[in-house]
């Protein structure tokens, strides 16, 4: 049975800071930014947008186009979760006025959550073929003011619709996947922003990578040159640069510049936003759809990597008629409407949005569409 995307939602907050403004605050060469991290712009979330907001906004983008009936798993995967206890899938379900009687939670395993909810949703559909699923990844990524981790920080979602006969990409469920307990990121209950050993992550992202795609294609009988693109979690582009290095060394001229071409396809949309964790693969997948419009029937490769750590290698197919599926005229105009600010500004939104709200709360946004509008007895609100 081919399974796998037949939507996709996406969702950015409406401020962002450049990486040149931060860079000089910072006291460092612009260079290192731009190039040696590889971002242009960072979104930032105020305190009006959170991990269910930005979620809610990404659904909307598909929700009226799908039959509803058919609905029959909702999974949310983030690390930016807003309760202990209620799952963020809940405020969406009420939200979009989703049907009650579906199977609906929320799960984490940091930047993988949204790749196990994937998986989730593929073995879902197997067992019932006629049913749906809708799969979320949102997420802020939140290091600190001044930390080294500040410049790959960042804000958004992605939403996916599973289902039988996909009319964007049909996943092959066969895929090689490496765990282990690691600690090169983290972030305990009582702290709101991550720690991380940055330099420690970064090696075994690249170890994690080597062992899932030789696996892979090992497995599967594939070269480097089948792929028409491989694309990566990006916590920030130079990330995947430097993994997509290790699987085209020794590669032919043409098979190295195709997979170059389409990796920067694929990260323009993160140069602009920036680290959206458990979405961040899914945002570079829709990058390199809009931007680069690869032919249908294009063998795309991709790794997940989720910190602690858990990866997978996967591969998708591109079904024939995809672009009539996107948006991307509508994402150009979401990233470039964005408000520029200042590194001052930037500085007072975050250290805003790091506090605790008081019980009975109100916020008040400046975006379009869904927000998160305070609490009431505790209870939060979406407006
Ligand atoms: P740093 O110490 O600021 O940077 O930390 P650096 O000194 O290593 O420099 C970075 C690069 O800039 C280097 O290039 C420099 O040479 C270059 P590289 O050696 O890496 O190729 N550079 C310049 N280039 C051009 N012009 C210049 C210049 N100066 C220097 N003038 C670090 C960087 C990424 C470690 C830090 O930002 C950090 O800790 N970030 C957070 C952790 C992270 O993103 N890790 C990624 C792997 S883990 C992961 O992906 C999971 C995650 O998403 C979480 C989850 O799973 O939930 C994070």
């Amino acid at each position: 049975m081919k399974v796998g995307i037949d939507k996709i939602g996406f969702y950015t907050p409406n401020k962002f800071v450049d990486m040149v403004d931060l860079a000089k605050a910072r006291d460092v060469d612009p260079g290192k930014f731009l190039i040696g991290i590889g971002q242009n712009k960072m979104a930032v979330a105020d305190k009006s947008q959170d991990a269910v907001s930005m979620a809610i906004n990404a659904t909307s983008e598909y929700i009226d186009k799908i039959e509803l009936d058919k609905l029959g798993l909702l999974v949310f995967g983030t690390e930016s979760s807003v309760d202990q206890s209620k799952s963020a899938s809940l405020f969406v379900k009420k939200a979009l006025n989703l049907p009650k009687n579906i199977r609906t939670f929320e799960l984490k395993e940091a930047c993988f959550g949204l790749t196990a909810a994937i998986m989730t949703a593929i073995d879902y559909v197997k067992a019932h073929e006629d049913k749906t699923a809708i799969v979320i990844g949102s997420d802020i990524a939140r290091y600190g003011v001044a930390t080294p981790g500040e410049v790959t920080q960042g804000a958004g979602s992605i939403s996916l619709l599973i289902k039988k006969d996909p009319s964007i990409m049909e996943i092959n469920s066969e895929t090689s996947m490496y765990s282990d307990d690691i600690d090169d990121f983290w972030r305990p209950n009582n702290f709101k922003c991550a720690l991380v050993d940055g330099k420690y992550s970064t090696n075994v992202y690249l170890d994690f990578f080597k062992h899932c795609f030789e696996d892979y294609t090992q497995k599967q009988n594939l070269k480097t040159s089948d792929f028409e693109a491989l694309l990566f979690h990006l916590p920030f582009t130079k990330m995947g640069q430097k993994a997509l290095k290790l699987a085209i060394e020794g590669q032919d001229p043409e098979t190295t510049a195709r997979l170059l071409d389409k990796f920067v396809a694929g990260a323009t949309y993160g140069k602009e936003v920036g680290n959206i964790y458990t979405a961040s693969l899914y945002m570079s997948l829709l990058s390199l759809l809009e931007v680069d419009q690869p032919k249908a029937g294009s063998l795309i490769g991709l790794f997940s990597y989720g910190s602690g750590a858990m990866a997978e290698f996967f591969t998708g197919r591109l079904v024939d008629g995809y672009e009539k599926q996107l948006a991307p005229e509508k994402h150009k105009e979401m990233l470039e409407k964005r408000q520029k600010l200042t590194v001052a500004e930037y500085e007072e939104v975050f250290n805003e949005s790091l506090k605790d709200l008081a019980e009975s709360q109100e916020v008040q946004s400046d975006a379009n569409g869904w927000y998160f509008a305070g609490t009431s007895n505790n209870i939060r609100k979406y407006s």
